[in-house]
């Protein structure tokens, strides 16, 4: 197992607060409630390193941990769901929701920032979708943001209560590191 450092550095409201000390960053993104905050804890081995709830909206800034000295896991608040008291949308983070709105997905593939999409919970089946494996929503998803980009984004199943794709994580931020 490779050792892990990993320290919550600052929580910032605007996008000018973040850490601008050059350092790759990795940026969980995506509805409240999907499990973010859960798998930055599992990729890092720390169980509550970054806070999460059964309710959706719990993180609420942009929260930046570093990993062992060298790169930064970005925690963000979730959006999408209406009921939580502050979100996405309501935070006020300008320049995230133009990057991030699930609208403009074209503005990663326009501007060459990586993406990979992160299928969570895959220890879970829901009977709402279909009762789909994970694995089957894959295609569905690549279908919708196919025309946004030249090549489909890589994909990674993970889950934050088996660690399921932990490893992979790992290796994929590496690979994405050395470039
Ligand atoms: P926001 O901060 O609101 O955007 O939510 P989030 O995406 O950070 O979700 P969070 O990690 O707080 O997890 C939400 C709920 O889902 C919690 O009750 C977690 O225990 C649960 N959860 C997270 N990951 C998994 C997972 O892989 N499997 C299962 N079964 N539950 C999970
Ligand atoms: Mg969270």
């Amino acid at each position: 197992h490779r050792f892990f450092q990993a320290e919550f550095i600052k929580s910032s409201v605007r996008t000018e607060d973040c850490p601008s000390d050059g350092l790759p960053e990795f940026a969980l993104v995506g509805r409240s409630n999907v499990g973010k905050s859960s798998l930055l804890n599992s990729i890092v081995r720390r169980n509550k390193l970054a806070l999460t709830s059964k309710k959706p909206g719990k993180t609420q800034c942009i929260n930046h941990f570093k990993v062992n000295d060298s790169w930064y896991l970005v925690d963000l608040p979730g959006f999408g769901y209406a009921s939580a008291p502050r979100n996405f949308e309501q935070i006020g983070i300008s320049l995230l929701k133009t990057i991030f709105s699930i609208a403009q997905p074209c503005w990663l593939g326009q501007n060459q920032v990586p993406m990979t999409l992160i299928f969570t919970k895959c220890d879970k089946r829901k009977k709402k979708n279909g009762g789909k494996r994970p694995e089957e929503n894959v295609n569905d998803f690549q279908e919708l943001i196919r025309d946004f980009f030249e090549t489909a984004p890589p994909w990674i199943m993970t889950s934050g209560v088996t660690n399921q794709g932990r490893d992979e994580m790992l290796l994929h931020i590496a690979q994405l590191r050395n470039y």
